[in-house]
């Protein structure tokens, strides 16, 4: 059975969805760089490791990603799955999960990397917004894209409905993106996603108006 690590910083939402997707792999452990967050809780009442890794302890960054991958490796993972996990990883630590490291973005990538996507959103008057899941490359909210899905933007929203709006999305597609991948069915070859067994357009998910 594939393992996976979750890594996450604040409530865990997209953690918890994939607990709730039932997936054939095993979590061997969830870490958060922040010991207050909301989903070490969650993970622990389910019955696993958890880890909390508090950035601020450590002199740099290089420091805290050599402690990170340590602590990872300890738990020997196939998957590395960043689930809300607010930190910048450093070329070296990306480098080592390459291929095997997911992350997902509240944007339809390449639009509106960094924070802040729904207001950006908003602000450019786009019709579509989304999420994205992709595997992790030392560029930020950049690597070949496994999944997206696309929710309209209607005209009354504010910042919170439409983050609402994608994070119910993100929930779909970060367990199915998962999954793909503890099935042995989706990999890196020669920086592009190869999924088996999945038309085309499995990547691709529009979700209705509500
Ligand atoms: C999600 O919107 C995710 O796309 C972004 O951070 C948020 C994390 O939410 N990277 P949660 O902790 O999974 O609820």
């Amino acid at each position: 059975m594939k393992r996976y690590v979750i890594l996450i910083s604040g409530r865990g939402s997209n953690m918890e969805a994939i607990f709730a997707a039932g997936l054939s792999g095993q979590c061997a452990a969830v870490i958060s760089n922040r010991p207050d967050a909301a989903g070490l809780a969650h993970a622990a009442a389910r019955g696993i490791t958890t880890v909390a890794l508090d950035h601020r302890a450590f002199a740099d960054r290089a420091a805290f990603d050599a402690a990170l991958a340590a602590e990872i490796d300890r738990h020997a993972p196939d998957l590395v799955v960043l689930a809300g996990f607010m930190r910048v990883l450093g070329e070296s630590f990306v480098r080592r999960y390459q291929g095997r490291m997911f992350n997902i973005h509240p944007s339809l990538l390449p639009c509106f990397p960094g924070l802040c996507t729904h207001e950006a959103a908003l602000a450019a008057g786009v019709k579509l917004h989304g999420a994205t899941v992709h595997f992790v490359t030392p560029v930020l909210d950049d690597g070949p894209i496994v999944i997206q899905a696309a929710v309209p933007v209607l005209p009354d929203d504010s910042a919170e409905t439409l983050a609402a709006r994608v994070l119910a999305q993100e929930h779909v597609i970060y367990p199915r993106a998962v999954r793909w991948f503890l099935e042995g069915r989706l990999r890196l070859v020669d920086g592009r996603v190869q999924l088996d067994g999945e038309t085309q357009a499995s990547g691709a998910l529009i979700a209705p108006a509500a």
